[in-house]
């Protein structure tokens, strides 16, 4: 695969991410009267594939991309772990999240849509900041291999 197809890819599922963020937010601003059941759980089933999905593709196929590129750039190796154990945490969360979802159209109690509220703003919010930190500084080493520095600042 090309580095450019493999950008193309990239940018295709963080957009799909970024939509399935925007949905997330929509279901936190409407709680709890405002949600419809079927696709809330519509949406719950959504999350971890989406994610699951994103994850491979940067792992089996980005990720030792940019390790033979810049194989002597250890600040990218050791960036690349990071993001590595981020995609393990969100995942985690994303099951976590979609048991709260389920849990709150089944049962609807108070105690439940106030954790519901406050997971669903914590994961859009750490997906959101991963797929900007990957866009600023993942994409740009894709798409121009002399722009081989990388900041680490999230
Ligand atoms: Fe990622």
């Amino acid at each position: 695969m090309s580095d450019i197809n493999i950008s193309n890819t990239l940018r295709a599922n963080l957009n799909t991410q970024l939509d399935l963020c925007r949905k997330l937010e929509d279901l936190a601003d409407n709680l709890p009267d405002d949600v419809d059941a079927q696709s809330c759980l519509s949406l719950a089933r959504e999350i971890y594939p989406t994610l699951k999905q994103a994850h491979e593709f940067e792992e089996t196929i980005l990720f030792p991309a940019l390790r033979n590129n810049y194989s002597d750039n250890e600040q990218l190796m050791s960036t690349l772990e990071r993001l590595r154990f981020e995609h393990w945490e969100d995942e985690s969360f994303a099951e976590e999240l979609r048991d709260c979802m389920i849990s709150f159209v089944n049962e609807r109690s108070a105690e439940c849509i106030n954790s519901l509220s406050y997971m669903l703003r914590g994961f859009f919010e750490g997906v959101r900041r991963h797929i900007a930190f990957e866009r600023e500084h993942i994409i740009p080493l894709l798409e121009n291999k002399s722009g081989s520095t990388i900041q680490d600042n999230q």
